[in-house]
């Protein structure tokens, strides 16, 4: 690849290609309950330094940070009605970012008309707990209604953290699945002054279009095309999601070099403990790094994020060596560019949903789907190979609060106990 199509695929602030592809999608960025203790959260989404708000009605706004007066950050403002004013000399700003109200302006000329400046008119809406961020032109799509939102009798969480490298390669990610037998197991296992064998290779893997993204099969040693993994698949949600069953993930552009990394968990109770309601679904935030500065390497996700991470701050692909493993990767960079190009003449991108009445409790396949979705007793939920581990310990990404993990456990009527990384090694 040459160094400007490099560039193409990873440059993501204002008026690039691939920022303009992203910014037609819908993206989750926060947690509902964020929102509990405070009105304003300061964040950054391709490369603009934006508010995240809750004004007076319980509407959320996103609009700029920096003042259209003087430039003050307005998060040190406060919300007023449904809108926030900046702490500096008062100007206010609606939803869409316009200024509404000049203080000293007003009062010397109480008869001439504000002439509002119009802000960027950024869309937020609520949904399953999270709050989606829309940063691209009108008309905006919906945000898919995927079946699993509601799915009852359920345990949600949402995990947030900040991962300092470009958005690109952590996506490729989803279409890479034969990272999971190195990364997560073999190179766990050495870690672990293992010396057994390498666990089972990988022997074919394929890639499809679907409605939804990109559909990854593959097989490994000892097993066949009726695998699963295999006639089943896993869903990469065009362009920034992934489905694994009991949790779905997305990963949003902060700027170049920065991206939010959003999970969120539904896992139903034992069947015995239904019915189950949970309350406000909490909402934490996964740090990468131990308090000694080392990297957290224990739950599967802080694995991956290590390898995103330790191809640079904006992976390099005029440098590669692609082989046989990456045809998921081609197949998400070319799809990237066909959508790029189509943006770029006026055309839809792939997977966005226009019409409310399709988008309804639309199904993603997974792996035992079925007993994911209709809940299982809790002695063959223990048994059973995905949510058996889950039970035992949180390990998809580290740092989960002692409170969300008591309140896990109360919800499961389990007791979490270690981790054993051995269990997850035939996946
Ligand atoms: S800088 Fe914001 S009102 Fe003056
Ligand atoms: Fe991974």
């Amino acid at each position: 690849m040459t160094p400007e199509m490099n560039e193409r695929l990873t440059r993501i602030v204002q008026g690039t290609d691939l920022g303009n592809l992203l910014r037609r999608y819908w993206h989750p960025v926060a947690g509902v309950t964020e929102f509990a203790e405070t009105r304003m959260k300061p964040v950054r989404f391709f490369g603009e330094d934006l508010l995240l708000y809750q004004g007076e009605s319980g509407a959320f706004g996103l609009i700029p940070r920096r003042c259209q007066h003087r430039g003050a950050d307005i998060s040190f403002g406060f919300v007023e009605d449904d809108g926030v004013r900046c702490h500096y000399h008062g100007w206010k700003y609606d939803a869409s970012g316009a200024c509404i109200d000049r203080p000293f302006d007003t009062a010397i000329n109480p008869d001439r008309k504000l002439a509002a400046k119009p802000g960027p008119g950024y869309l937020v809406k609520e949904k399953a707990g999270m709050l989606w961020i829309y940063m691209g032109p009108q008309p905006a799509p919906e945000i898919p209604d995927w079946e699993i939102f509601g799915w009852p009798n359920t345990f949600k969480q949402i995990a947030i953290a900040h991962i300092p490298c470009n958005w690109t390669q952590i996506q490729e990610n989803t279409v890479d699945p034969i990272h999971f037998e190195w990364l997560h197991n073999n190179t766990q296992l050495r870690r672990m002054g293992d010396k057994s064998e390498y666990s089972p290779p990988t022997l074919k893997m394929a890639i499809e279009d679907t409605s939804y993204g990109l559909l990854t099969r593959r097989y490994r040693e000892g097993t066949d095309e009726s695998s699963p993994l295999w006639n089943v698949g896993r869903a990469m949600i065009w362009p920034n999601g992934w489905f694994f069953g009991h949790h779905l993930e997305w990963k949003v552009p902060i700027d170049d070099k920065n991206t939010l990394y959003l999970l969120w968990f539904a896992l139903r109770v034992p069947r015995e403990y239904e019915p189950y309601e949970q309350g406000p679904i909490p909402t934490w935030h996964a740090p990468i790094k131990d308090k000694n500065g080392q990297w957290l390497e224990n739950s599967i996700t802080n694995q991956d994020v290590i390898a995103w991470i330790s191809q640079g701050e904006i992976a390099d692909r005029s440098n590669e060596s692609l082989c046989a493993s990456d045809i998921g990767v081609v197949a998400l960079r070319r799809r990237l560019i066909e959508d790029m190009d189509a943006v770029k003449e006026g055309r839809d991108p792939r997977c966005l949903l226009r019409d409310p009445a399709a988008n309804q409790a639309l199904e993603l396949p997974c792996i035992d789907l079925e007993d994911l979705k209709n809940g299982l007793p809790l002695k063959e939920m223990q048994e059973h190979f995905l949510m058996g581990s889950l039970l035992k310990e949180f390990y998809i990404i580290s740092g989960q609060p002692e409170e969300v993990k008591r309140e896990f456990e109360a919800a499961m009527r389990v007791q979490t106990s270690s981790y054993d990384i051995h269990a997850m090694v035939q996946k």
